[in-house]
């Protein structure tokens, strides 16, 4: 089959690899109809997260075709169906819990060490994202086993387009998750760092949960835009400064919650971001966190820090005392997605929720590569790439 590789920092190639197969009586093949590349597929392709090996196949946004089943998956050839990123048993300690994205059974690599050595824990399986997570196949390919069939897909009922479903798979559950994780309070003020797609879902989410007021920060004005049409109000950081602008917004006060949607690549040209910057680049730190930073220092007194950008290591200069001191919420992780696909789903069907927006670009497998860059080098107008098996190619 055809299937989206990666090589090493920013070369990523579609090559014909070996078909996936039922490897235990839990698993499905599933044929690939939508995929989509995430931010998080980013730090990947920016060479940030360790353990990857040359030929691993990436995607962890998709959706398609069940083709074959194991002795006890529970799903049927035919079906149409949504697979969470993250790879859950259903019935370990913590899946017991609904807390998904912590499953013990997920992850049966060898090399867990790295996490152990690092968290204290192994991390749970994911798709497509290292060999520390698992070394999963991921589904930016025509095929890809799915472990677990039983617990984790979502059967699709006829009549919903893939379009408005496919982003069941992550970043919508990932935003319904981080706007939770914020306790939203009916007429909260709540600000978000990040208009990508975690962050203009985590508005939606907001809004819905009852938030009077939600303010977008970012620097592409595109984005600010389709935050704006959610009914979010807007600072372009490389316009206004963003703490003066929210307290002025807030009477002083400082919103109720803060939302951090952008993660360990974070842009600007602040004096943490560029020290960050140059410790990264020489070995010294991994992770740039001005985002999170700056939402617990703006964060109201008492308020909800809510973190569903991914970090992967050691940070310094972090706030802790502003954390401490005001009496903060700090809530984060990996979503637990499956928890959240039934009612997701259910509000994609009553419109409640609207996903398709957040296309911009629709691009056959073959041209994954140039998805890729064009995710990375021109996020304002790129809000989202969907990789499509056997769409013709179009001019990227
Ligand atoms: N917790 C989870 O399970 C989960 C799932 C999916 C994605 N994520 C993470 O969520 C984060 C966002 O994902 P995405 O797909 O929306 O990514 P993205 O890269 O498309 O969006 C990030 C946005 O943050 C903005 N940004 C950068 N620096 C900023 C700053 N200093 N202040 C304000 N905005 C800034 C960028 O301009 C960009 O629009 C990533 O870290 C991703 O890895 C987490
Ligand atoms: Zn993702
Ligand atoms: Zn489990």
């Amino acid at each position: 089959m055809r299937a989206l590789t990666w090589h090493g920092k920013h070369d990523v190639r579609v090559d014909t690899v070996d078909d996936p197969e039922i490897v235990n009586p839990r698993d499905a093949i599933i044929k690939i109809t939508s995929t989509a590349i995430c931010g998080s597929d980013l730090h990947l392709y920016d060479g940030y997260i360790p353990t990857m090996q040359a030929g691993d196949i990436l995607g962890h946004e998709f959706m398609g075709e069940v083709v074959e089943t194991g002795a006890k998956s529970t799903l049927r050839k035919g079906q149409r169906v949504v697979v969470p990123f993250t790879i859950a048993c259903g019935a370990c300690y913590h899946c017991g819990k609904q807390q998904y994205s912590a499953c013990d059974n997920g992850n049966p690599a060898d090399n867990q060490d790295i996490a152990q050595e690092m968290y204290g824990h192994p991390m749970s399986g994911l798709f497509g994202y290292s060999h520390m997570t698992g070394g999963y196949a991921g589904g930016q390919a025509e095929y890809v086993r799915v472990p677990f069939s039983d617990v984790g897909p979502i059967v699709i009922p006829d009549g919903i387009d893939d379009d408005k479903v496919l982003f069941l798979s992550d970043i919508l559950p990932t935003g319904w998750q981080a706007a939770e994780n914020a306790e939203i309070e009916p007429g909260d003020t709540v600000a978000v760092w990040g208009c990508g797609p975690v962050g203009l879902f985590s508005i939606q989410s907001a809004f819905l949960m009852g938030a009077g007021r939600v303010i977008a920060i970012d620097h592409f004005p595109h984005r600010l835009e389709l935050a704006k049409r959610f009914g979010a109000e807007t600072i372009n950081y490389e316009e206004t400064k963003t703490y003066e602008a929210l307290m002025e917004m807030t009477g002083g006060i400082g919103p109720d919650a803060c939302i951090d949607a952008v993660g360990l690549e974070a842009h600007g040209f602040f004096v943490d971001n560029v020290i960050d910057q140059i410790k990264a680049s020489t070995f010294l730190a991994t992770d740039r966190t001005h985002s999170i930073r700056q939402a617990i220092i703006a964060c109201r007194k008492g308020g909800r820090v809510s973190m569903p950008a991914v970090y992967g290591g050691f940070v310094d200069k972090f706030p802790l005392g502003a954390l401490m001191e005001k009496g903060l919420t700090l809530k984060t992780g990996q979503t637990h997605v499956q928890r959240y696909l039934p009612g997701l789903l259910n509000a994609i069907v009553e419109e409640k929720i609207d996903t398709t927006f957040l296309i911009s670009h629709r691009l056959p497998l073959e041209q994954a590569a140039d998805g890729y860059r064009m995710f990375h080098d021109k996020q304002d107008e790129v809000t989202k790439v969907v990789l499509k098996p056997g769409l013709d190619r179009v001019a990227a």
